[in-house]
């Protein structure tokens, strides 16, 4: 039995047609920005954000952490929502790479501009200065909510007031776009800096953008080199990213409607609650306590991959690798052994 990975959108394999986009793609050193495929989805993605730059790097994570490195200086605080991916899911890399410590406010869902008003407030009575405010859209760990704009553009202003950067990690801002109609530079306009995934919703094999002003991009493509993200002939994996922005931002709807598919055809199953999908993530809530590992492991036995988002709580994300026919059979699967 083939199993049906439901894990990540990160496990999408590249198409054929992507597969021949990236075999056709011409090459040069990017180090020397020799790299005539890289320098067009650069500019591409730049201008797609609305943002005068773009830098490739080889990972979302990548991708945030230079942005770290180049808006803070030691001993800063990022101001972040509390599952922020900056915040659970990089190994402490502000810490241990910038000197800079996360600082959640909020709850999973983001957090308010009075919450931020009130967090820079604390500076007055010693508590770390926010050299970084964080957003991230859409919110990955709550389930690919998307942070609504006029909430953004609240804190984003506040953050400006108080001369704060901003940064936006957008590894699924494709889905917010696709979710909400909005404009993808609209989106992009509440931070100065933000990052981008290609590897996820998209389906390419690797990579994410870093996008802001000019002088910003230079300066973390200086950092890019320390950190060890300075690729050479990566034009095809650039290619890879070209195809995708041609050819898979619009087809994240039918992933958008598979999980609220997917959801609404396993919310019946008394074990856990479904929280509707907003995009591609679909959530299940067991009862407080419960370890999802033990749903998780004989659904995999079963042949359908998953693994807990939290404790007690199991997510499916769909993705390119995903159709009708995977999504019935993921279905049957799951309430073969739930139901
Ligand atoms: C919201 C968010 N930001 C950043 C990342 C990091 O991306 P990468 O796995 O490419 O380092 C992820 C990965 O899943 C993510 O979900």
């Amino acid at each position: 039995m083939q199993p049906i990975d439901l894990r990540s959108d990160t496990v999408s394999k590249p198409t054929q047609a992507m597969r021949e986009a990236m075999a056709r793609a011409e090459v040069g050193d990017d180090c020397y920005a020799d790299d005539p495929t890289i320098n067009e989805l650069e500019r591409r993605v730049a201008q797609l954000l609305g943002k005068p730059a773009a830098l490739f790097v080889p990972s979302g994570t990548m991708a945030n952490q230079l942005a770290v490195a180049t808006h803070t200086r030691p001993g800063d605080a990022i101001a972040c929502a509390p599952e922020a991916h900056v915040l659970v899911h990089e190994d402490a890399a502000p810490a241990r790479l910038s000197g800079v410590q996360t600082m959640p406010i909020g709850d999973r869902r983001g957090f308010s501009a009075a919450q931020l008003l009130q967090r820079l407030r604390e500076e007055s009575t010693g508590w770390p200065r926010v050299g970084l405010v964080w957003l991230e859209n859409t919110l990955g760990l709550a389930g690919g909510v998307v942070w609504k704009l006029d909430e953004l553009q609240a804190i984003s202003e506040l953050a400006r007031a108080h001369g704060r950067p901003v940064h936006l990690d957008g590894a699924r801002l494709w889905n917010a776009h696709v979710a909400t109609g909005r404009p993808m530079p609209a989106l992009a306009s509440v931070a100065d800096s933000v990052s981008v995934c290609i590897s996820k919703g998209l389906g390419c094999p690797v990579g994410s953008l870093l996008c802001g002003e000019q002088e910003f991009v230079s300066r973390a493509r200086a950092s890019r080199h320390a950190f060890g993200g300075a690729m050479r002939q990566a034009g095809v994996l650039a290619a890879a990213g070209l195809h995708a922005l041609e050819h898979h931002i619009e087809r994240l709807r039918d992933d958008h409607r598979r999980a609220r598919e997917l959801s609404d055809a396993l919310a019946d199953l008394r074990c856990w609650r479904a929280i509707e999908p907003e995009t591609n993530i679909a959530l299940f809530e067991l009862p407080a306590g419960t370890d999802a590992e033990t749903l998780c492991a004989p659904l995999r036995e079963a042949g359908v991959l998953c693994y807990p988002n939290k404790y007690d709580e199991i997510r499916l994300v769909v993705h390119l690798g995903i159709d009708d026919d995977a999504l019935a059979s993921a279905i049957a699967r799951i309430r073969g052994v739930l139901a």
